[in-house]
């Protein structure tokens, strides 16, 4: 249990009990914090992936904290309050998980979107929740790189715009990064933006020539059909918010989403590529706020993890 030094003073001036688990400059009051640890919807599961130790990794995604103070413009201001309605748990719930992930003694990882729009106060955030918790590994969403949420298109320069000043508050290269922890090697990769870098397969295949099992973690979850159905039929989705999708598929979409989310050639190479890969044991997902756990390849299930700002998280005992 960590005490902050807020928590401290209200201790020690009986204001209130410490809250189990807070960052110094972002507390959440106790009965918030109690409720969303009663609140969080845990799923588990095993993965026998060969780790040379069994350890426990909480998997989360899609936080969307809504903060902005005094140093940001009228707009945005204006932007945190309206979004602040739809994500009113998410901070209980992020200190909810992170607590959690504490008790098991576990990997804590995050698949993007800690963020609901860029603002000094919210990259503060994540760089104390990170820097609060050891070991951590993470990979970017989309919303990472938002100014003001569909204000222009989102494209590779409007990310690269913001690259350089979001990075620093992440533990991790954003762009692609490998961990391995206890003989399984994390790989996580960019395609917020439902498409991947043309050098993936190239960077990747340093990581299969490393022979560890590997898990992804990414943001938007690659394309199954099943995956596809679930959101489409099940969930009455428009679309389907998937990686590389076959433009059969995307050509149902309705007109204004089947450009940002049509694949190109590198993207579509990449999925069949990684198919391929017989190392690659699981992936790791969020963008839905919306659970799915289904079949990628001969070798990986998917697990796409719903939204940490509503209380979803998935624990694997990796074997
Ligand atoms: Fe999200
Ligand atoms: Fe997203």
């Amino acid at each position: 249990m960590q005490i902050s030094r807020r928590n401290f003073l209200q201790t020690a001036l009986g204001v209130g009990a410490a809250s189990a688990f807070s960052f110094p400059l972002f507390d959440v009051p106790q009965a918030l914090a109690d409720e969303a640890k009663k609140d969080l919807k845990i799923e588990r599961f095993t993965l026998k992936v060969g780790a040379t130790r069994p350890f426990a990794a909480v998997h989360v995604s899609d936080t969307h904290v809504t903060f902005a103070d005094e140093r940001e413009v009228e707009r945005k201001l204006k932007l945190a309050e309206s979004r602040a309605k739809y994500f009113s748990r998410s901070e209980a719930f992020h200190n909810a998980s992170v607590e959690y992930a504490k008790e098991k003694e576990a990997l804590l990882l995050h698949t993007g979107d800690f963020i609901d729009f860029l603002s000094d106060k919210n990259l503060e955030y994540v760089k104390e929740a990170f820097d609060a918790f050891s070991p951590c590994f993470c990979s970017s969403g989309n919303h990472e790189f938002s100014h003001y949420l569909g204000e222009a298109r989102e494209d590779e320069q409007y990310k690269m715009n913001s690259f350089e000043r979001v990075q620093k508050y992440y533990p991790n290269d954003l762009k692609f990064c490998s961990f391995v922890y206890n003989g399984v090697n994390f790989v996580a990769f960019d395609d917020v933006y439902y498409y991947v870098d043309d050098d993936l397969i190239d960077r990747f295949q340093v990581e299969i020539d490393k022979g560890l099992p590997i898990v992804t973690l990414c943001h938007v979850p690659l394309y199954t059909p099943q995956l596809t159905k679930f959101m489409l039929e099940d969930q009455k989705e428009k679309v389907a918010w998937v990686l590389g999708a076959p433009d059969e598929v995307v050509d149902s979409y309705p007109e204004g989403r089947r450009e940002s989310q049509r694949s190109n050639e590198t993207t579509t190479k990449f999925l069949e590529w990684l198919k391929e890969q017989k190392l690659v044991k699981a992936l790791l997902a969020g963008h839905l706020h919306v659970n799915h756990v289904g079949p990628f390849s001969e070798t990986a299930m998917q697990y796409v993890v719903g939204g940490n700002f509503k209380g979803d998280l998935f624990e694997f005992s990796f074997e």
